[in-house]
C-alpha cells in the first residue's frame, strides 16, 4: 500500500500501551529469552496442493541454505535490477488479455470497462503460484490488485460531470480492482513465462463479483442488504493487499483499505468510525454515479452507506459490513465462488500466514491490521488438522475451508515487556479490562467480529507501528511480522531511540504449544546506514540499508525475503529513499540463530553488527515503485514478485524488466519472473 490510499487518521483511541513503549522497556531491561525462537527444526508439514510429497521430503532433510549472490549496490533508475547471472521478465502487466474477449492493452488508456473483466487488473500485490500437476513450468498465478492509479487508467484521468462520476469510468475502476487468476506456462526455449490466453482457468474477481459470506457474520442482521436479504452474499472484493494460502491449496486474499471506498455523511456508528468509512465522499466517488440510467441493482448507490430508509433492506447501510475479510478462492475450480471467511475478523487485513500445520492440532493464521497503532491477530480453528484434508476425496476444497475457517476463535496480541505475550480471545465471554464481557458490550460473536478493532481495544491489545505481512518459518514455525513505519509515535522517552519510527522494523514470535502465550523478539530494525547506533540498531550499511518493510515471505528452503514500501508520509523524502529505490532483501534466519547459540538477547536484534552482512539486497525496483507479492515454483527456479505503481516502467517493445525506457510510458504494474540464465534455483 503506498501513501496514496493509506489511512492518515489515527482511529485507535483506546490508549492501550503503545508497542514502542513496550519495546523500550524490554530493551532497557535486557531480558534474556532462550529456547523457542531458536528451537530445533521440526518436521515440514507440506502445503497441500502447492507442495508435492517429494518436495516435503526434500525440505525436511534440506541443509540450511547459503545465499549465492552478493548484495546489490544502490540503484535509482526506471528499470529493475537483479544480480549478475539473473534475468527478470515482465509477465501479466495491467491490461494483459486473459481471453480473446478483451481488446489488447492500449497505451492511451482507452480500454473499456468490459475489457477489464477479461484482463489483469491494476496495482498487483499479494500473489501465489499454484502448480498444475506439480509442475514448475505450468501453473496458476493468482494476483491481487490492490488499488488503482486513476490518472493511468483513464486517457486523461478521472472526470466529474456535474458533480457525478460517469458510470463507464466507475465500472472501469471497479473492474480494475480485485484478483486475477492467470494460467501461465514456461514453454519458450529459454524458459520464459507467458499467460495462456483463453485458458478455462483464467478468471477475474472484481469489486462487483458476487461472493459468498460465510462464518458467524453470514446471515446476521449486520449484512442483510437489498442485494442479499438473507445476508449470505456480497458484491465484490476491495483493495486486496497481501495474501495467504491454506494447507489444502486455496488462496486467501486480504481486504485492506476498503473502508474509504464507502461514505456515510451522517452520524457514523462505531463499527464505521473505527475503520474509517469516509465522511464526505468515497475515495473514488463511485457513489456519485448512483441513479445513472444504466445502473443495475444499486451497483453504485451501494457505496453510500448512510441510513436513508426505514431498515437495512431499504438502503445500503449494511453494504460496508460485507467488506474487511479474508477471501478464500479455489483457483483450480473456475466455477467456484469466492468465499469471505468472517470468523477470521474484519479489519484492514494486510495478509494471512498459516502457521505450520501439525496433525491433530488446530490450524493458526496470522494477520496484521495495517494502520498506525492497530493490532495483530491470530485465528485458531476449532477443527484439528487432518492431513487427509490436503487432498479431499470429493475435490471440494472450499468445503475444507468451511471446516477450518468458519469455526474458530479470533485472538488479538498483547506484547509484554518481559519478551512474552498473550493472545486475547475475541469471544463473548472474554472479560474486558473494565470487567465487562465482550458479549455484554457488543452482543453475539457476529457483532464482536463486525467490531473487531473496537473489541480488541477493550482487551488491552498492543497498538503496533502499522502491522503488514506475516511469514511463518517453514521448519521451526516462528512467525515474522513487518511493522512498516509510524511517524506518529510521540514517545519522548529519551531512552527510546525509535520514536518517530519512520524506518520500521520486524518482530518475530513463537507460540507456546497448547497455550495462548508466545515469546517474541525484534528480528531487525530498518534504518539509514548513516544513522547513529541508537537508531541503526542492526548496524545496516550502504549494502543493505532499508526502510518500511512491507511484504515478507519464506520460501520452503528457509530463505526469508523482505520487500520494502518506502514511499511514506512525506513521499520518498527520507534518507533511505534518497539513497535507493524500493528493494527486496534476503536473509537466512536459521543461520543467524546458530550464531547466537540458541539464546537471544532482545537488547540486540537478531540481525546486528556481528551478522548484518548476511542480510543481502537481491532486487531493486524501478523509480517510484514498491515491491509487492512473492511466489515461486516448487523447484525454486523461478521467483515471482510484483512491481506496483512504477513511475515510468515497463519499457515498451520488450519483456526485459531490466530495460529502462528511453521515453515516457504509461506506467503499468506487473509481475516480474526472476530466473537464472543457467536455469538453477534462485537465491542460492
Ligand atoms: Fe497494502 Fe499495508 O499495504
Ligand atoms: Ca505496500
Ligand atoms: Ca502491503
Amino acid at each position: 500500500m503506498s501513501q496514496s490510499i493509506s489511512d492518515p487518521v489515527i482511529r485507535n483511541a483506546s490508549g492501550n500501551t503503545p508497542f514502542s513503549a513496550i519495546l523500550q522497556r524490554q530493551l532497557s531491561r535486557r531480558v534474556v529469552m532462550g529456547g523457542a525462537l531458536a528451537s530445533a527444526v521440526t518436521l515440514f508439514a507440506g502445503t497441500g496442493r502447492a507442495a508435492s510429497a517429494a518436495s516435503a521430503s526434500r525440505i525436511q532433510h534440506a541443509p540450511t541454505p547459503t545465499l549465492g549472490f552478493a548484495s546489490l549496490p544502490a540503484a535509482m533508475t526506471d528499470a529493475c535490477v537483479v544480480p549478475p547471472g539473473y534475468r527478470a521478465t515482465v509477465l501479466g502487466a495491467w491490461g494483459t488479455p486473459l481471453s480473446g474477449q478483451a481488446a489488447p492493452w492500449r497505451s492511451d488508456g482507452g480500454n473499456s470497462s468490459s475489457d477489464l473483466l477479461h484482463t489483469t487488473g491494476m496495482h498487483h500485490d499479494g500473489m501465489h503460484y499454484f502448480p498444475l500437476a506439480g509442475s514448475s513450468r505450468e501453473g496458476l498465478l493468482v494476483v491481487n490488485h490492490e488499488y488503482i492509479d486513476e490518472a493511468a487508467l483513464h486517457p486523461d484521468g478521472p472526470t466529474l460531470v456535474d458533480g457525478r462520476r460517469p458510470a463507464e469510468e466507475v465500472r472501469k475502476e471497479i473492474n480494475a480492482h480485485g484478483v486475477s487468476v492467470m494460467h501461465i506456462r514456461s514453454t519458450q526455449p529459454d524458459g520464459r513465462w507467458d499467460v495462456v490466453l483463453n485458458s478455462p482457468y483464467n478468471r477475474r474477481f472484481t469489486s462487483a463479483t458476487t461472493m459468498t459470506l460465510s462464518g458467524p457474520v453470514a446471515g446476521s442482521r449486520w449484512v442483510r442488504t437489498p442485494f442479499a436479504p438473507d445476508g449470505k452474499a456480497v458484491r465484490g472484493t476491495n483493495n486486496n493487499c497481501g495474501n495467504g494460502t491454506t494447507p489444502w491449496g486455496t488462496y486467501l486474499s486480504a481486504e485492506e483499505n476498503w473502508a474509504m471506498c464507502f461514505v456515510n455523511r451522517g452520524e457514523q456508528p462505531l463499527h464505521q468510525a473505527r475503520v474509517g468509512v469516509a465522511a464526505q465522499a468515497g475515495r473514488y466517488q463511485w457513489e456519485t454515479a448512483a441513479g445513472d440510467a444504466s445502473e443495475v441493482a444499486g451497483e453504485f448507490a451501494r457505496f453510500d452507506v448512510s441510513e436513508r430508509g426505514t431498515d437495512a433492506l431499504s438502503d445500503w447501510r449494511n453494504e460496508v459490513n460485507g467488506f474487511g475479510y479474508l477471501v478464500e478462492i479455489d483457483p483450480y475450480d473456475p466455477a467456484s465462488r469466492a468465499v469471505k471467511r468472517t470468523a477470521m475478523g474484519r479489519f484492514a487485513h494486510e495478509a494471512a500466514a498459516c502457521g505450520k500445520p501439525v496433525a491433530g492440532e488446530p490450524l493458526a493464521f496470522y494477520s496484521g491490521d495495517d494502520a498506525r497503532f492497530e493490532y495483530v491477530y491470530r485465528y485458531v480453528s476449532d477443527a484439528l488438522w487432518d492431513p487427509r484434508d490436503a487432498k479431499p476425496a470429493d475435490g471440494n476444497h472450499l468445503a475444507v475451508g468451511h471446516k477450518y475457517l468458519d469455526h474458530g476463535t479470533l485472538y488479538v496480541a498483547r506484547f509484554d515487556a518481559d519478551g512474552s505475550g498473550e493472545w486475547l480471545a475475541l469471544t463473548p465471554p472474554t472479560r474486558t479490562q473494565d470487567g465487562r464481557t465482550l458479549g455484554e458490550v457488543f452482543g453475539d460473536l457476529a457483532a464482536i467480529l463486525i467490531h473487531t478493532r473496537a473489541a480488541a481495544d477493550l482487551l488491552g491489545a498492543t497498538p503496533m507501528d502499522r502491522p503488514e505481512w506475516t511469514a511463518v518459518h517453514p521448519q521451526n514455525g516462528d512467525v515474522y511480522l513487518t511493522l512498516t513505519n509510524n511517524n506518529q509515535r510521540t514517545e519522548t522517552n529519551a531512552a527510546n531511540p525509535r520514536a518517530n519510527n519512520v524506518s520500521g522494523h520486524i518482530v518475530r514470535w513463537h507460540d507456546e504449544p497448547g497455550s495462548h502465550r508466545f515469546v517474541w523478539d525484534v528480528f531487525v530494525f530498518g534504518s539509514p546506514a548513516e544513522a547513529e547506533a541508537a537508531t541503526n540498531r542492526s548496524a545496516l550499511t550502504a549494502a543493505n540499508q532499508f526502510a518500511s518493510p512491507d511484504g515478507i515471505a519464506f520460501d520452503e528452503r528457509g530463505i526469508l525475503w523482505i520487500q520494502t514500501d518506502n514511499g511514506i508520509d512525506d513521499g520518498r523524502n527520507n534518507a533511505v529513499a534518497k539513497a535507493i529505490n524500493d528493494q527486496m532483501l534476503a536473509v537466512v534466519p536459521q543461520a543467524l540463530s546458530a550464531r547466537t547459540e540458541r539464546r537471544i538477547d532482545p537488547a540486540l536484534p537478531a540481525i546486528n553488527s556481528a551478522n548484518q552482512a548476511d542480510l543481502r539486497r537481491f532486487f531493486i525496483a524501478p523509480n517510484e515503485a514498491e515491491i509487492t507479492g512473492f511466489a515461486y515454483t516448487p523447484d525454486h527456479c523461478t521467483l515471482f514478485l510484483n512491481i506496483q505503481h512504477p513511475a515510468n516502467w515497463p519499457a515498451s517493445g520488450t519483456t526485459d524488466a531490466t530495460v529502462a525506457s528511453a521515453q515516457a510510458v504509461r506506467p503499468r504494474s506487473a509481475t516480474v519472473a526472476i530466473q537464472k540464465h543457467d536455469g538453477t534455483p534462485v537465491g542460492v
